[in-house]
C-alpha cells in the first residue's frame, strides 16, 4: 500500500492538545485514524501512549496499519464511526477515555483516488462513500433524491445559491440518463452553474462536498460523537477537533459554548432555577488555525480549524 501521501494538519498543535506527560499509561480515541499520523506523532511523544483508532474506511486502515506498525502493541485499530466511538471504546474493554481526537474530513490519498469519486478533477465513479460497505453512492443519491431533498443538499451542505436551479436539471438528466461518473455531474455543473468568477470556488467544488456530507451523513455523525465524547471522557481528559468547513465549525463551536455554559436562566431571573453546571472548559476562545509555513506547504491545511476543550 505504499505510495500514498497525506501530511497531517496541525500536527505540534495536536500533539500539545494533549498533556499526556508522565508515566501514567493514558488510552486516546482517535475517531479519525486516518492515515495514522496524528496518531503516531502522539504515540512518539508520550511512549505509555495508548491509542484506540477508529475509522470508517478500511483502505485508511491498511495505511494506518503501516505508519503505526512501530507501536502495533499500543494500537488498536476498529472499523467504525466515530459516532459509535461508547460501544468501540466499550468492545475495547474500557469506559473512559483520556482523549479524543476527531480530524474529520477526508484525507488526501481518499481524494487523490479517482475510484473513490470524491474529486471532481478526475473522472471516476460517482461513489464518495468513505464506508464502501454502506450501500448508498453518491450516484445513487442523485438518481433517487425527491428535487426537494435535492435543493436541501444543496443549499444547506453546499450553500448553494442556485441550488433549486441545478436540483430540477437533475431531475430532468436522469430520466434520459441516470448518473454514473463524476464528469456526467461536472459536466451538468458546468451547463446549469456556469463559470464562477475569479475569487469564486469553482461550482462544482459546493456541489460535490453538499453531496459527500449527505452520502456520508457527516454533520450528524459529527453531532452525535461530540455527545457520545462527553460520555466517556475522564475528568481532565481533552477532546480536539479539526473541521475544515464552517458548517462543522459551527457545530462544534456551538457544542464547546453549550457545554461550557453554566447557567441558561432567561436573563433577568433573580436565581438560577435551571441548575445547568458547565462540563467542558474551552481551551481554544478561537480556533487554532495553520501558520504561513503550513499553508505554503499544505494546501488542504489552509481552511483547517482546531478546537479544543478539557472535561470538567
Ligand atoms: C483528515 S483524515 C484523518 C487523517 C489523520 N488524522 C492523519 O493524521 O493521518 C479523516 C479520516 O476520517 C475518516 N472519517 C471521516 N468521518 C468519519 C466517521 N464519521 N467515522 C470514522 N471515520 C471517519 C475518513 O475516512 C478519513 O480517513
Amino acid at each position: 500500500m505504499s505510495g500514498w501521501i497525506h501530511r497531517s494538519v496541525l500536527l505540534q498543535e495536536v500533539v500539545e492538545a494533549f498533556p499526556f506527560d508522565g508515566e501514567t499509561p493514558r488510552l486516546l480515541i482517535d475517531g479519525t485514524l486516518g492515515n495514522g499520523g496524528h496518531s503516531a506523532a502522539l504515540l512518539h511523544r508520550y511512549p505509555p501512549l495508548r491509542v484506540l483508532g477508529i475509522d470508517r474506511d478500511e483502505e485508511a486502515l491498511k495505511r494506518a496499519a503501516e505508519t503505526l506498525a512501530f507501536a502495533a502493541d499500543r494500537v488498536t485499530m476498529v472499523h467504525g464511526n466515530f459516532s459509535d466511538l461508547a460501544q468501540s471504546l466499550a468492545d475495547y474493554g474500557a469506559e473512559h477515555a483520556d482523549g479524543i481526537l476527531l480530524d474529520i474530513g477526508v484525507s488526501s490519498p481518499q481524494i487523490d483516488d479517482p475510484s473513490r469519486g470524491f474529486s471532481w478533477r478526475a473522472e471516476g465513479p460517482l461513489d464518495m462513500r468513505m464506508d464502501r460497505s454502506v450501500p448508498e453512492t453518491a450516484s445513487r443519491l442523485l438518481n433517487r433524491a425527491s428535487e426537494a431533498e435535492l435543493v436541501r443538499i444543496f443549499r444547506d451542505y453546499g450553500e448553494l445559491r442556485q441550488a433549486k436551479k441545478l436540483a430540477e436539471s437533475i431531475l430532468r438528466t436522469r430520466q434520459e440518463k441516470p448518473f454514473a461518473t463524476t464528469l456526467d455531474l461536472v459536466s451538468l455543473c458546468d451547463q446549469v452553474l456556469g463559470k464562477s468568477r475569479p475569487g469564486q470556488l469553482p461550482a462544482p467544488t459546493l456541489v460535490f462536498q453538499a453531496l459527500r456530507i449527505a452520502v456520508n451523513h457527516e454533520l450528524d455523525e459529527l453531532q452525535e460523537a461530540l455527545s457520545a465524547a462527553m460520555k466517556v471522557l475522564n475528568p481532565g481528559g481533552r477532546l480536539a477537533v479539526i473541521s475544515f468547513h464552517s458548517l462543522e465549525d459551527r457545530i462544534v463551536k456551538h457544542f464547546f459554548r453549550e457545554e461550557a455554559a453554566s447557567c441558561v436562566c432567561p436573563p433577568g431571573l433573580p436565581v438560577c432555577v435551571c441548575g445547568k453546571k458547565s462540563t467542558l472548559k474551552i481551551i481554544t476562545p478561537h480556533a487554532i488555525t495553520a501558520g504561513e509555513d503550513e499553508k505554503s506547504a499544505n494546501r488542504r491545511a489552509a481552511c483547517a480549524k482546531l478546537r479544543i476543550a478539557e472535561k470538567i
